[in-house]
């Protein structure tokens, strides 16, 4: 098959919710239509339960389930779906941003009953920044839910999108019919069923077309129709540009748990959604069709079982194609490596890989040359676009409790870092080491691998911060002068990028109001023009 028809065949996305909205379950019900796996239920959540935040062995397994299920591949109708796995606990928010870089759009999961929470406004935020194309299924409509057309004002209020339903809901909760789809004209009836895949769908001319009175009571023909006619007239038709550009997102109702509006989101979603297009690097514009392969690592999965310290590198492919055994070039480093054993993954199984397309991702083997954010190429200096740090919100003081093991405990701190396990920022004069993460939980977690992985000892103490963020200046000398008078609150982070410690959200707004000069960054996406090699 040419590159050209690889690459149209392909769709890589993930599917993102607040905790609880239905994520895992819909994504079971996809690899169910797949045949990616047999039953439901074969796929673990991977999610941290909310009543163990500091249990261990939950985070061991969380680690354990997230490599297998990170990428999930298959093949639908001729179309190679490639869903990336996003963890669910918000403390894990930042590998979340993160694998949003590397995927070609999303599916956002809304729970019909809580509407818009907070999980799904900052994600949202974070495809809003990229134009990420969003599809959006409005979940458990076999609950008693909002109002459907409350639910779309509030969607396109707090998510800040225009949206478009290609699919209504007749009633809902203990009356729940069914679905029409106003894309295609069918009608699907609603049956309970967490096993089956089938679903009872019923193409009819319109919602005037008579045989819906047969199917239904005459009550729900008649708000169908009201209701339908309400959308037509208020909604415009679906622009797919529109949507391509991030700007509309389509609407569908159903029920992941059930089955319902599940295989008619699958198959618009499959159609409507994008191909591997075009990306953004620092030098330049590239396109996936070119011939030459490039491709960028998104994340970086450690071993946590000392005698095997290698680590699974994930590397979305952006161009050309990427073959087993073949030399690429690091361009951070400036090395050539290849690859003898690249896995690429279906469901929960991991395969050899000989060759692979843009739009696929690979884990590679390695044992520490890798950074998040790092690109390969055929040897032109590419650096992929978009691989934002978070300004992080906790802060603590790393303490060594082992002064022997002092190196250890830098060259531990440096990789977790690198991992893309938390933030790290060194203060002078002293050194001092203040980690920064968006959740608790990883202190624990760095805690933990420090001592296992690198037999170093380590306490945090508490900073009370409020946020840190970067700040730049078009003029050097008001730069210099800033970091001068808030020397006790500045700190570099490991590209020496000056960092501000805001100690209150007042104090913020004060430092941004006195000091015109300087520009505050929230996202280190303002690197990547000018990034050091
Ligand atoms: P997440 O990945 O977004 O966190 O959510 P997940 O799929 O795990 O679903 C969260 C809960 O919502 C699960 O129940 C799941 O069974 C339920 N659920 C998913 N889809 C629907 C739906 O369409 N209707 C209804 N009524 N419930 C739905 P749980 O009790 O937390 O877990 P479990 O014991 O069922 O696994």
């Amino acid at each position: 098959m040419r590159l050209e028809d690889e690459i149209k065949r392909r769709r890589t996305f993930a599917i993102i919710s607040h905790p609880d909205a239905g994520k895992t379950t819909l994504t079971e019900k996809f690899l169910l239509f797949g045949g990616a796996i047999q039953t439901a239920g074969a796929v673990k959540s991977n999610k941290i339960r909310k009543t163990a935040t500091s249990d261990f062995m939950e985070i061991e397994k969380q680690r354990g389930i997230s490599v297998a299920t990170s990428v999930m591949g298959f093949e639908y109708k001729g179309i190679k779906v490639n869903i990336l796995d996003t963890p669910g606990h918000k403390d894990f928010a930042e590998d979340t941003y993160r694998t949003l870089t590397a995927v070609d759009c999303v599916i956002l999961v809304v729970d019909c009953v809580k509407g818009v929470e907070e999980q799904t406004e900052k994600l949202m935020e974070v495809c809003r920044m990229r134009n990420t194309p969003v599809i959006i299924f409005v979940n458990k409509m076999d609950r008693e839910g909002k109002d459907p057309f409350d639910l779309l004002d509030e969607l396109e209020e707090k998510l800040n999108i225009h949206v478009r339903p290609l699919s209504w809901p007749i009633s809902m909760g203990s009356t729940f019919q069914g679905v029409y789809n106003l894309h295609n004209k069918s009608l699907n009836l609603f049956e309970e069923s967490k096993t089956s895949i089938s679903e009872n769908n019923i193409h009819i001319e319109n919602v005037f077309d008579n045989t819906i009175e047969k199917l239904l009571h005459e009550r729900y023909v008649k708000q169908l129709r009201e209701d339908v006619e309400l959308i037509e007239g208020v909604y415009h038709t679906l622009d797919k540009a529109e949507y391509l550009a991030g700007n509309i997102a389509p609407v569908f109702f159903g029920s992941a748990i059930n089955n319902f509006g599940v295989k008619e989101l699958l198959e618009t979603f499959l159609e409507i959604a994008p191909y591997p297009g075009t990306r953004h690097t620092a030098e330049r514009e590239v396109a996936s069709t070119e011939e030459a392969f490039s491709g960028f690592v998104f994340k970086i999965h450690a071993n946590l079982d000392p005698n095997h310290r290698d680590r699974i590198v994930f590397l979305r492919i952006c161009s050309g194609k990427f073959m087993r055994n073949t030399f690429y070039y690091h361009t951070r480093l400036g090395k050539k490596m290849r690859f003898a054993s690249p896995s690429m993954f279906m469901a929960n199984d991991k395969n050899l890989v000989e060759e692979a397309f843009p739009g696929d991702v690979i884990g590679l083997y390695d044992s520490g040359s890798f950074k998040i954010g790092d690109t390969l190429s055929e040897g032109e200096l590419l650096h992929y676009k978009g691989i934002p740090s978070f300004s992080p919100e906790i802060f603590r003081e790393v303490v060594n409790r082992d002064l022997f093991k002092s190196k250890q405990l830098d060259k531990g701190i440096r990789q977790l870092t690198e991992e893309g396990v938390a933030q790290l920022f060194v203060q002078q004069p002293g050194n001092r080491k203040i980690i920064g993460t968006v959740g608790e939980l990883q202190f624990d977690v760095i805690q933990f691998r420090l001592e296992h992985e690198y037999g170093a000892k380590c306490d945090f103490t508490p900073l009370y911060f409020h946020k840190a963020c970067w700040v730049t200046s078009d003029d050097k000398k008001k730069l210099a002068e800033f970091e001068q008078r808030k020397a006790s609150v500045i700190a570099y982070d490991k590209e020496e990028n000056p960092v501000f410690f805001a100690e209150s959200e007042w104090g913020l707004k004060m430092a941004q109001q006195y000091f015109t000069d300087i520009v505050f960054h929230f996202t280190s996406e303002f690197k990547t023009g000018k990034r050091k090699h």
